[in-house]
C-alpha cells in the first residue's frame, strides 16, 4: 500500500489534515503524519517509507531526497517551491509539484491587511490615513497579485502592476494599468506590494535603487519571501527616509540592525502566517493530495514544476 507522508513543520489546520487523509484512503492509500518536527533529522526518518510527501515550507533537499528510497512525488501545498531542491529531484526521478492559486487569498487578505494596520500607524491610537485614492502597485501579477488586486479595487485603490510574465491584454482586461518597466511602478506607487517567486532572477531584486525611487509615505508589503529583498538596501531605506514603512510576513535577516527608533515603521509576522488559515489549509492541502492520488492512478502529471 502507497504511503502518503503528511510532513509539516508548521501544521495544516486540524480540518485539512482530515480531508487530506480522506481523499487518501478512499484512494486506498495510507497516510503519515509527521507535524511541528524540530530536526531535520525528524524528516530523515519519516520519509524512509514514503512513496509521496505533502510539505508546506518545509525544506526537501537533497539529504531529504537521498533518504526518501520510495519517492515518486513530492507536493509542495501552497505556491513557492522554492523549499524543493528540483535538480535533486529530478535526478532521483521524483515529481515536484506545487498547488498552485490554492492558497492565494489567504495571502492577498493578509497583504492587505498589513497594508491596512501600516495606515493606521501599527494601531498605536494616532491619527493615521487611508487607502482609498492611493496607489497600489503590484510586483509581479500572478494569483496572489491578481487576488490582492481584486480586494484593493474595494478600497478604492488605483492599481499598477509590472509583471514580465504577464501580457498588457491580461493585466488592463482586470481594470489595472500595466507598467512595462518596473522603475516606473516603484516611482509611482506609494504602495508596493510583492507577489512574485523566489528564484534566481528574483534573489535581491528588490534593492535600493528601486526602493529609493518610491514617492513620500512609501510602504512597501512583502507577503511573498525575504530573499527577494536586497537587505542592506533595506536598511538605508530606514536610515535615509522617515517617511519609509515595511511591513512583512517574513522576518528579513537584518532585523536585529533595523534600529528600536524605527519602531512603528515595522512589523513583521512572527511566523510566516500568509498561508495560515483553515480555507487554505484545506484548499492547498486537499489540491496536493488529489495530485498525488491523480498521478498514482492515472499518471497525472499537469502540475510539475521539475520538468
Ligand atoms: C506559499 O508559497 O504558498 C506561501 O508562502 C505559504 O507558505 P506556507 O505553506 O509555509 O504557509
Amino acid at each position: 500500500m502507497k504511503k502518503i507522508l503528511v510532513a509539516t513543520e508548521k501544521p495544516f489546520a486540524k480540518a485539512a489534515v482530515e480531508g487530506i487523509k480522506k481523499i487518501v484512503e478512499e484512494a486506498g492509500f495510507e497516510t503519515a503524519l509527521l507535524e511541528n518536527y524540530a530536526t531535520k533529522d525528524e524528516l530523515i526518518v519519516a520519509v524512509a517509507d514514503a512513496d509521496a510527501i505533502i510539505i508546506r515550507s518545509d525544506i526537501v533537499d537533497a539529504d531529504i531526497l537521498d533518504a526518501a528510497k520510495k519517492l515518486k512525488i513530492v507536493v509542495r501545498a501552497g505556491a513557492g517551491y522554492d523549499n524543493i531542491d528540483l535538480s535533486a529531484a529530478t535526478a532521483k526521478g521524483v515529481v515536484a509539484m506545487n498547488t498552485p492559486g490554492q492558497n492565494s487569498n489567504a495571502v492577498a487578505e493578509l497583504a492587505i491587511g498589513m497594508m491596512v494596520f501600516a495606515a493606521r500607524n501599527n494601531f498605536n491610537g494616532s491619527s493615521g490615513t487611508e487607502l482609498k485614492g492611493k496607489k497600489l502597485g503590484l510586483h509581479a501579477f500572478g494569483y496572489v497579485g491578481k487576488a490582492v488586486a481584486a480586494i484593493a479595487k474595494g478600497f478604492g485603490m488605483e492599481i499598477f502592476a509590472f509583471d514580465p510574465f504577464v501580457d498588457r491584454k491580461t493585466i488592463e482586461a482586470d481594470g489595472i494599468h500595466y507598467l512595462e518597466n518596473v522603475n516606473e511602478l516603484y516611482s509611482t506607487c506609494q504602495y508596493v506590494s510583492l507577489h512574485m517567486p523566489a528564484n534566481a532572477q528574483t534573489k535581491k531584486s528588490v534593492n535600493y535603487d528601486l526602493l529609493s525611487l518610491m514617492p513620500k509615505g512609501a510602504t512597501l508589503v512583502n507577503t511573498a519571501r525575504k530573499e527577494v529583498i536586497d537587505e542592506e538596501g533595506l536598511l538605508k531605506m530606514f536610515v535615509e527616509r522617515a517617511d519609509f514603512k515595511y511591513v512583512s510576513d517574513v522576518e528579513p535577516d537584518c532585523k536585529g540592525f533595523i534600529a528600536e527608533k524605527y519602531l512603528g515603521r515595522f512589523y513583521f509576522t512572527p511566523k510566516k502566517m500568509g498561508a495560515q488559515t483553515s480555507e487554505a489549509n484545506n484548499n492547498a492541502g486537499v489540491a496536493a493530495a488529489r495530485q498525488i492520488v491523480a498521478f498514482f492512478t492515472k499518471n497525472d502529471i499537469t502540475f510539475q514544476v521539475n520538468k
